[in-house]
């Protein structure tokens, strides 16, 4: 890149155009398949949220897309490149931040930005400018000159960010951008996501949290042991999990199978296998509350504790697990 000069305006005039995409992209690491037959596609200016626990391929598919590492099999492209064939027209294009910043710790917020930025070929005046321009909008103007490892997570995080951005890339890869934050700087960095996209920024963002991805995402995909496992909508998804959820948890003396058996009998879907023994049923409305109380009252079980909640992430994945074909071990899947 010569310069800090946003992309000509006519490559932003196309909406609708594909600027993340992934074709059965597959990535294996010695014996352990880390990505499996994964699609995802993300349009201009729209956020996609890859929804997975640790472990689940999150950093690996953004990895992949950012040509850091080279994919085992399937086809990848970013902004129309392709990610194995031209993987420097793609890192000149894209923004990362990630878990392991490149953020330098002994030098200064503005330092960190200004040398960027003189990577990336601009002169000093043009690096300086960009460099405060990025300290206002991420309200870093306070600690500019400190040392970046005297930060806290969030500014440390915020900072991260803004060094992402230097270059106006047209797409940034999120990971995790808001694990181990608090709520104040985590909704701080959801307003900056949202400015970003608003300018017509393509985002695709890790997470671990269903309410991150609600907040943020036009379309989100679940990543489990490798797979895409659901994608949708955020209504979408919420829907295919059920709307809303019953959380029934018995008294020891009572029989989790005979509960079971029970919810089923009233036509309920009852979802087991939490840790602490609860038992998860989908509802539709929250009348149906009653039904699962009567329907256990009818063998005499009475739960020691009830609640009621919108689904959570791991809802969702409970939910998609009880379809056994798609979280079965590789080894047992119908091969593809
Ligand atoms: N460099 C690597 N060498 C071997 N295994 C790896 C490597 N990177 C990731 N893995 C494995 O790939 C799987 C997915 O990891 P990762 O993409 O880091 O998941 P996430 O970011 O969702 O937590 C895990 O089983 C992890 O141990
Ligand atoms: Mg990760």
């Amino acid at each position: 890149m010569t310069g800090l000069a946003a992309p000509p305006p006519d490559s932003r005039a196309t909406t609708g155009e594909i600027m993340i995409e992934a074709q059965d992209v597959s990535k294996v690491f010695g014996s352990v398949r880390a990505l499996d037959s994964v699609n995802i596609s993300v349009p201009r200016g729209t956020v996609l949220a890859l929804l997975g626990h640790n472990g689940a391929g999150k950093t690996t598919l953004v990895g992949v897309l950012t040509a850091a590492l080279p994919l085992t099999s399937g086809r990848a492209a970013v902004a129309g490149f392709d990610v194995a064939r031209q993987p420097q027209e793609i890192r000149r294009r894209i923004g990362l931040t990630g878990q392991f910043a490149s953020v330098d710790g002994q030098l200064s917020g503005r330092d960190n930005l200004l040398l960027i930025a003189r990577l990336l070929g601009a002169g000093r005046r043009a690096a300086q400018a960009r460099a405060d321009e990025l300290l206002e909008l991420f309200a870093l103007g306070e600690v500019a000159t400190r040392r970046a490892r005297t930060y806290s997570g969030g500014l440390r995080r915020r900072l991260d960010l803004a060094a992402s951005l230097v270059g106006r890339p047209e797409v940034i890869f999120l990971d995790e951008p808001t694990t181990g934050l608090d709520p104040s700087s985590r909704l701080n960095l959801w307003e900056i996501v949202e400015n970003l996209v608003a300018d017509g920024t393509t985002v695709l963002l890790t997470t671990q949290y269903l309410d991150e991805a609600d907040r943020l995402a036009d379309s989100i995909a679940v990543l489990s042991a490798g797979s895409v496992i659901a994608s949708g909508t955020a209504a979408e998804l919420k829907a295919k999990v059920g709307q809303r959820t019953v959380t029934v948890t018995l008294d020891g003396q009572d029989d989790p199978a005979a509960a079971v058996e029970a919810l089923r009998r009233a036509s309920m879907e009852p979802v087991t296998g939490l840790d602490n023994g609860a038992i998860i049923i989908p509802i539709g409305a929250s009348k149906e509350i009653a039904a699962v109380i009567r329907a256990l009252d009818r063998v005499g079980i009475e739960a020691a504790e009830l609640s009621f909640g919108e689904p959570s992430l791991d809802d969702v994945y409970l939910t998609l697990a009880e379809q056994p074909s798609l979280l079965a071990p590789l080894s047992e899947r119908p091969s593809a």
